[in-house]
C-alpha cells in the first residue's frame, strides 16, 4: 500500500475523531433529522472530554466504538441482517462506521484507485460519510460529489470536509431517483451495490449500465465490495453481464470473457492487500475483537460503452489471483490473464536468477513468464522459464498513456 496513501489517511484521523466526537455531543434530532451543528462549539460549556487525545479514543470512548462496530461486523459481513437496512441514520453505528470501516474503505479505494488514471470530476455513490469520495479527492480529483440517502451519513461527509478545507458537494440519492446531474469520469460505488435490490442481479446491471451512461469517455465506474464469498460471486456475475453488454473492464481483469473463477462454486477472486493500520483502528479492532490486519476487497473497474479493453504488451501474463499456495518443495499461485485462469507452480529446486521472482510474487501482481510447461490444467514452471513482476499490485497494468 502507498506511503502516500498512508500518509494522507493519518491526516484524516484527528478529522474522524473530532467529527465523531462532536456527533456524539450533538442533542438527539427532533424530526429524526441530523442537525446541522455548524457553530455549535460557540455555545456549548467546556467538556472534560476535550482533553482527549486528538487521534485516539479514551477508554470509555473505546468501548462505546467497539460495541458499534461488533454490531456492524456481524450485520454486515456475518449474518447480513443489516445489509439494506438503514443503519447509517443510527448515530452510534454511524459513529463506529466513521471511525473504523472509514478508513478501511479510504485505504481500499486508494489502493483500486492507484490502478486506474487520475480522476477529475467525481460522483460517490452510497457514498455514506464519503471515504471513497475523499480518496478520489486525495487521488487529485478537482470535483467531488458524495451521494447516498442518508442524510445524517452526508452531514458527517460535509462535517469532515469543514475540517479538512475542502470542498465536497452532497446529494441525496438512491437507486430509483435519477443520478445527480452531470457527467463524470470517475464514479464510484464502494460496499453498496451488495445491499441494493434485495440481491437481484439484472437490477443491478441496469442500475450500473445507467451509471456508465454518465461516465466519460476513458472514465471509469468503480464497484468495491465486501470480498466475502456471496458479495464478491454476485460482483463478478455483474460484470459478466456487463462484459457480455460488451463493456471493457479496466481492472482488475485480464481475461475478456466470463468470470473463470465463478465456474466452479467454491471459488471467488478478490484483492488482498497488507496495510499498516493506523493505532486507532487497531484499538477498535482489537476492541471489537475483529482482526484486519490485511485490506481484502473485491472491486471491478468498468469502462462505459465503446471504450475498448487495453492493448496488452507482447508476452503471457497472468494476475495473481491467489495467495501463494505453498507445498512442499514448490510454491503455486493461481494466475488469471488473457487465456484464463490457470494454475502456476513451480518447485524450489528449478529456482534461478531468470525465474526466481516467481517466489516474490503476490496477489494482485502481474507477472510476466516464459518457456512453460503444461502440467495437469495449469502451467510448470522450470529452470528454463523466465520470470518477470510487470506490475505490482495495485499499479496500473499495461501502464498508463
Ligand atoms: C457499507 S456502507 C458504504 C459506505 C462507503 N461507500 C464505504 O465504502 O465505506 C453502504 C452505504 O450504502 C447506502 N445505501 C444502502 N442502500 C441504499 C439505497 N437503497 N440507496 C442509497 N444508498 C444506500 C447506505 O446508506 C450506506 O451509506
Amino acid at each position: 500500500m502507498s506511503s502516500d496513501a498512508a500518509r494522507d489517511l493519518a491526516a484524516w484521523i484527528p478529522r474522524l475523531v473530532k467529527v465523531w466526537r462532536a456527533q456524539r455531543k450533538a442533542p438527539p434530532p427532533r424530526d429524526g433529522r441530523h442537525q446541522h451543528h455548524g457553530h455549535q462549539h460557540k455555545a456549548r460549556r467546556p467538556d472534560p472530554r476535550d482533553a482527549a487525545p486528538s487521534d485516539t479514543l479514551t477508554p470509555h470512548e473505546l468501548r462505546e466504538v467497539g460495541a458499534g462496530v461488533k454490531q456492524l461486523s456481524h450485520g454486515l459481513t456475518r449474518e447480513r441482517e443489516l445489509a439494506g437496512a438503514h443503519y447509517m441514520d443510527n448515530p452510534r453505528l454511524l459513529g463506529a462506521y466513521l471511525l473504523f470501516y472509514w478508513p478501511v474503505s479510504y485505504m481500499q479505494s486508494r489502493g483500486a484507485l492507484s490502478e486506474l488514471g487520475r480522476p477529475r470530476s467525481v460522483l460517490d455513490l452510497g457514498s455514506g460519510p464519503g471515504p471513497l469520495a475523499f480518496a478520489a479527492m486525495d487521488a487529485g480529483a478537482t470535483s467531488v460529489i458524495a451521494a447516498d440517502r442518508s442524510k445524517p451519513a452526508l452531514e458527517l461527509a460535509k462535517q469532515l470536509a469543514i475540517e479538512a478545507q475542502e470542498s465536497l458537494g452532497t446529494r441525496e440519492w438512491s437507486p430509483e431517483k435519477p443520478i445527480p446531474e452531470g457527467k463524470f469520469d470517475l464514479v464510484t460505488m464502494g460496499h453498496v451495490v451488495n445491499e441494493l435490490y434485495h440481491g437481484d442481479l439484472a437490477l443491478r446491471a441496469q442500475l450500473l449500465e445507467k451509471i456508465l451512461a454518465r461516465i466519460d469517455k476513458n472514465g471509469t465506474l468503480l464497484v468495491m465490495e465486501p470480498a466475502l464469498r456471496d458479495t464478491t460471486r454476485a460482483l463478478l456475475k455483474v460484470r459478466d453481464v456487463l462484459v457480455g453488454q460488451g463493456y471493457a473492464v479496466r481492472a482488475p481483469c485480464l481475461f475478456r470473457g466470463n468470470c473463470p473463477a465463478l465456474v466452479k462454486e467454491t471459488d471467488w477472486c478478490h484483492a488482498d492487500r497488507p496495510w499498516k493500520m493506523p493505532p486507532l483502528v487497531e484499538a477498535i479492532a482489537s476492541e471489537a475483537g475483529l482482526h484486519k490486519e490485511s485490506l481484502k476487497m473485491a472491486y471491478a473497474a468498468f469502462a462505459p460503452k465503446g471504450d475498448a479493453w487495453s492493448t496488452l504488451p507482447e508476452g503471457r501474463h497472468f494476475r495473481i489471483v491467489s495467495e501463494a499456495l505453498e507445498g512442499k518443495g514448490r510454491q503455486r499461485f493461481m494466475g488469471c490473464g488473457p487465456e484464463g485462469r490457470v494454475g502456476l507452480a513451480m518447485q524450489t529446486k528449478h529456482e534461478t536468477e531468470k525465474n526466481r521472482l516467481f517466489f516474490k510474487a503476490m496477489r494482485g501482481d502481474v507477472i510476466k513468464v516464459d518457456l512453460t510447461e503444461p502440467r495437469g490444467d495449469g502451467l510448470a514452471l522450470t529452470d528454463a522459464s523466465t520470470v518477470e513482476i510487470v506490475a505490482n499490485a495495485g499499479r496500473p497494468f499495461p501502464k498508463l498513456p
